[in-house]
């Protein structure tokens, strides 16, 4: 069974193919057409991922398609230097340290530090829903990750449309299989979405005013000692931040709300049952994981399961289906909102590498399942609406999530067919 990341199956229901990889396929398997080493089982997974002497993350943001030379030539100007998700040793333990010191990382503190900055957003985007009897929720899924991320940067909410749009075409460039033309317009915005970071650190660091959010708290933590933090660093840990921050999220707040809306009941828990809000939202991370493949690059051979991967092989870290191993859940391909093992999921990766970003994107999460639950009793998913996602080998994002108020008068909503699940 080829597990073909680009095709329409795929794209409708990966876990389909998970399924029938972990069923019938070797875990760790080569597919010669994808020049990639897919490896799949929890352990397998798990093992990957922390495994940080073995496996190498600098290749982790390298186009899985190879590029044109016309794009080549342009992504040369996005030298951003290795830190964090993109840097091994010594420069990813030193970045993350900084990183770690300044960002909450536990609930507690996510919670001190932006509950009300998350809450604002989320019924500031709620009353605009409200307003419609008819909506595309990725519209919600999308602007709240986006509006809290430049937040808690510190950069302008005017620039979220060329921020999401120079992140979206990263993404495709990096996760996709566009066209030599597409690569090139893809490879330009990739370079703007660095230049706008760079250009954003460098002006308050020459101008000593540091401003708000992380990138004044990195820029003071630097203290004008390139020794502490170069300037260049602290631009591409925004870019890390902007990159990782909302386009996960997003997609981690669309499948939520879509298995939510499935059923009146679960929506009505989320109201007012902290514990189930919580399952729910673990039920998601496991079930429909927002990042459900990763690149690593083997440094050295290496045995895993039995089999030897060469040293220098790519290898697409298959996160989905170790959240749908057998071995670890019962009836893995159930969203069960009420599974109360869920959180051995990996969908925050596992090891050193581990998500920075966990604790604020399960606060988003919770707060908007809460207040829309709350809000908008009578939301339901609209008539026709089929589950479809963008392509990618990593991203897995709704292509659009059709709702409809159940007292509203029915609409057809457009681009929606067949059957209602
Ligand atoms: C549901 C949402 C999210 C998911 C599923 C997710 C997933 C992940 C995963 C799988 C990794 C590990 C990458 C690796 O092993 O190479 C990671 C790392 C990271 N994430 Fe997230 N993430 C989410 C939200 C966020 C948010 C909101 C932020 C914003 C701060 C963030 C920032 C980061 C950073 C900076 C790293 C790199 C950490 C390191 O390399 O040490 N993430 N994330």
């Amino acid at each position: 069974m080829r597990l073909d990341p680009f095709s329409e199956p795929y794209n409708r229901d990966p876990a389909a193919t998970w399924r029938r990889m972990l069923a019938t396929a070797a875990p760790v398997s080569y597919d010669p057409e994808l020049g990639i080493w897919l490896i799949a089982g929890h352990d397998n997974v798990r093992t990957v991922l922390s495994d940080t002497t073995n496996f190498s993350n600098a290749t982790t943001l390298a186009p899985v398609t190879p590029v044109s030379a016309a794009a080549d030539a342009v992504l040369a100007a996005l030298d951003a230097p290795p830190v964090a998700v993109t840097a091994d040793r010594p420069h990813h333990l030193r970045t993350r340290a900084i990183l770690r010191a300044l960002f909450p990382t536990t609930a507690v503190r996510a919670q001190q530090q932006w509950g009300a900055l998350v809450q604002t957003r989320v019924d500031h985007l709620a009353t605009d829903l409200e307003q419609q009897s008819t909506a595309d929720l990725m519209h919600f899924a999308v602007h709240l990750p986006l509006s809290v991320i430049l937040d808690v940067l510190g950069m302008p909410i005017t620039d979220a449309t060329d921020v999401r749009a120079w992140t979206d075409d990263f993404a495709r460039l990096v996760w996709g299989n566009p066209t030599p033309h597409a690569q090139f317009a893809y490879a330009h915005s990739s370079v703007a979405l660095w230049r706008y970071c760079a250009d954003a650190v460098t002006a308050r660091a020459e101008s000593g005013d540091y401003g708000c959010g992380l990138i004044g708290d990195l820029l003071r933590y630097r203290n004008h000692d390139d020794a502490n933090l170069t300037v260049a660093e602290v631009a591409a840990l925004a870019l890390n931040i902007v990159g990782a921050g909302w386009q996960t999220t997003a997609g981690a707040l669309g499948h939520a709300l879509d298995q939510a809306l499935t059923d009146p009941d679960r929506w009505a828990r989320l109201a007012d049952d902290e514990h189930s809000l919580s399952l729910h939202v673990e039920e998601t991370l496991r079930h429909s994981p927002p990042i459900d493949g990763w690149l690593r690059q083997s440094t050295t051979e290496v045995t895993l399961d039995g089999v030897t991967i060469p040293a220098g092989s790519r290898c697409l870290v298959l996160i989905g289906a170790a959240n749908h191993d057998p071995a670890v859940y019962d009836q893995p391909y159930v969203f069960d909102p009420l599974r109360t093992r869920a959180g051995q999921h990996l969908a925050f990766g596992a090891g050193p590498h581990y998500c920075i970003g966990a604790a604020l994107a399960r606060l988003e999460l919770a707060t908007a399942l809460r207040t829309l639950a709350r809000r908008m009793p009578n939301l339901s998913l609209a008539a026709g609406y089929q589950r479809q996602f963008r392509p990618s080998v990593a991203l897995r994002q709704h292509t659009s999530l059709p709702v409809r108020r159940r007292d509203a008068r029915r609409c057809p909503v457009a681009g929606t067919a067949g059957r209602p699940r």
